[in-house]
């Protein structure tokens, strides 16, 4: 099983943005409990960040044939990509989308995702841990 987990823009600046939302680790700490989730589970993944919209859709229609599952905190992008959505749709990969923070409840423009609509499920509002959820999630699917 080879999973695919993507961080879109400003996710690289987490323990410096904003850390009474999304805490005080870094970016490498984040990637440091996902490689660890991942060999608890031995599951062959790559962690792939960006702060661009068309590199991650063309990250996403590399993925295919490539990865069994994507996991993807789409960030700033989640309310606003069509784009995302749509390269998620054309590929199929079975997707879970995950957020840090609580989306719900914070600014109206957040409660909004275009990316819900191509996923399995949506993991929100349990900090760094919402990866470990998220990839648990996906493996039991896949399995
Ligand atoms: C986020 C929530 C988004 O609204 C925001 O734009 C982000 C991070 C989260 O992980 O909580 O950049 O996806």
């Amino acid at each position: 099983m080879k999973i695919l987990i993507i961080n879109g823009p400003n996710l690289n600046l987490l323990g410096l943005r904003e850390p009474e939302i999304y805490g005080n680790k870094n970016y490498a700490s984040l990637c440091a409990l996902i490689d660890k989730t991942c060999q608890a589970l031995g599951i062959d993944h790559e962690i792939f960040q960006s702060n661009h919209e068309g590199v991650i859709v063309d990250k996403i229609q590399d993925a295919y044939g490539k990865f069994d599952g994507i996991v993807i905190n789409p960030a700033a992008y989640t309310h606003t990509s069509v784009a995302i959505l749509d390269a998620l749709k054309a590929v199929s990969i079975p997707t879970v989308e995950v957020h840090i923070s609580d989306i719900n409840s914070r600014d109206e423009f957040r409660k909004h995702s275009y990316i819900s609509l191509a996923a399995q499920k949506t993991v929100m509002g349990l900090g760094f841990d919402g990866y470990k959820v998220a990839i648990e999630y996906l493996y039991g699917f896949l399995k």
